[in-house]
C-alpha cells in the first residue's frame, strides 16, 4: 500500500488494523513515513510500544522485521554471521574432490554462506519493511553507537563482499521502556513520542477493538478497576495489555460485572507482582466501585 497522504488516513488504517493511535502518535508515525525518520518510542509497559510496529507492517503489505535486544547483544547477532557448520561441509567436499575451482576459497565468503540477521534483511528490504528494534535500552552503550552508525546511512560494509545499501530505507521504529537513559546522539536522529497510559474512554475503546466480543458495560468496569489500580503506588502498573487480559478473563467466565469477589479470583490477569497483590486486596472495595479517591 502507498503510504498515507494525511495523519487522519493514517490514523483510519491502524484503527482498520485493530490499533487505535492517538493524534501525536499518529503524526510522528506519519512524518517518520514519510520523511524517513526513524521514531523512537517510549513509555509504561503494555501501551502498544511493539504492537503499533507489527499493525503499521501488516497494514502496509511491509515485512515485520524484528530485531530484539537483549543485554550483551552483538553486531553480529544484529548484522550478519557466516555460515560456519555449511562452510566446513563445503570445505570437507572440496578437500575430498580436489580443489578444481581457484575460487573456491574466495567463495566460502560468499552470499551463499551469508545468515542476514535483522538489520542486513532491513537494509536489503527497503521500503518494504517495518524495522522493529525492540526494547533498545536493554542493549548496552556500544551496540547502540552501531546502531546509530547503520541507522545513520543504511549501508553495510562486509569486507569479503562489499557494501549493501538501501535504496530506501525501511520505515524503523525503535522502543524503549526506559530502564536506562538513552543517548541524545540517538534521540536526535529519531522522531521521539511518549506513549503513556490512555483516557479512560480511549481504553475502552481499545478493549472493544481487541476483543469485540466483550459487552461495553464490562468493559467500562474493568477500564475504571484499571484506571484506579494505576493511582496506587504499584511495583509493576498495569498496561493495557493487562485490560484487555481482565475483560477477555471475565468475559470468558461469563462474568458480566466486576465486583470485590469476581475482581479477587480473577486479579491474576491484572497484578502479578506479590507485594502489589497485597496492596490490591486492601484496597479491592474501592478498586471495583471505580470510585476515584483523592
Ligand atoms: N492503542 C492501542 N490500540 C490497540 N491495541 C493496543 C493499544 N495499546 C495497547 N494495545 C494492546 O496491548 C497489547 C500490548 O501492547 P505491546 O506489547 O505493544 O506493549 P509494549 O508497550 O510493547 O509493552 P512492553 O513494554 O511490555 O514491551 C497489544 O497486544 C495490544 O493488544
Ligand atoms: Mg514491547
Amino acid at each position: 500500500m502507498e503510504n498515507p497522504a494525511t495523519v487522519g488516513q493514517l490514523t483510519d488504517i491502524l484503527r482498520q488494523g485493530g490499533y487505535l493511535a492517538d493524534r501525536g502518535l499518529a503524526t510522528a508515525l506519519f512524518v517518520g513515513m514519510s520523511l524517513n525518520r526513524p521514531i523512537l518510542l517510549e513509555g509504561e509497559v503494555g501501551v502498544g510500544k511493539t504492537e503499533v510496529a507489527k499493525v503499521m507492517a501488516a497494514a502496509f503489505g511491509r515485512k515485520l522485521i524484528r530485531l530484539q535486544c537483549y543485554e550483551g547483544i552483538d553486531t553480529n547477532q544484529a548484522l550478519y554471521e557466516w555460515d560456519y557448520a555449511r562452510q566446513m561441509l563445503h570445505i570437507r567436499a572440496l578437500s575430498e574432490h580436489q580443489v578444481t575451482d581457484p575460487d573456491a576459497v574466495d567463495k566460502l565468503f560468499g552470499p551463499k554462506f551469508l545468515l542476514e540477521r535483522p538489520l542486513l534483511e532491513a537494509v536489503r528490504a527497503g521500503q518494504g519493511a517495518v524495522l522493529l528494534i525492540d526494547e533498545i535500552d536493554r542493549a548496552d552503550d556500544e551496540f547502540e553507537a552501531f546502531l546509530l552508525e547503520v541507522l545513520s546511512d543504511f549501508q553495510i560494509s562486509i569486507p569479503e563482499i562489499g557494501t549493501i545499501r538501501a535504496d530506501s530505507p525501511p520505515l524503523v521504529v525503535l522502543t524503549s521502556n526506559r530502564t536506562r537513559e538513552l543517548h541524545d546522539a540517538l534521540k536526535r536522529r529519531c522522531l521521539y513520542h511518549w506513549i503513556g497510559y490512555p483516557a479512560a474512554d480511549r481504553e475502552v475503546e481499545i478493549v472493544l477493538i481487541r476483543e469485540p466480543g466483550i459487552s461495553a458495560a464490562l468493559a467500562r468496569k474493568v477500564v475504571a478497576a484499571v484506571q484506579r489500580l494505576r493511582e496506587l503506588d504499584l511495583a509493576k502498573p498495569p498496561g493495557v495489555a493487562e485490560t484487555i487480559d481482565w475483560a477477555r478473563t471475565l468475559d470468558f467466565l461469563g462474568e458480566s460485572d466486576l465486583d470485590t469477589s469476581t475482581a479477587q479470583d480473577t486479579l491474576g490477569a491484572v497484578v502479578k507482582d506479590r507485594d502489589d497483590l497485597e496492596v490490591v486486596l486492601d484496597n479491592l472495595q474501592e478498586i471495583t466501585s471505580g470510585a476515584r479517591g483523592s
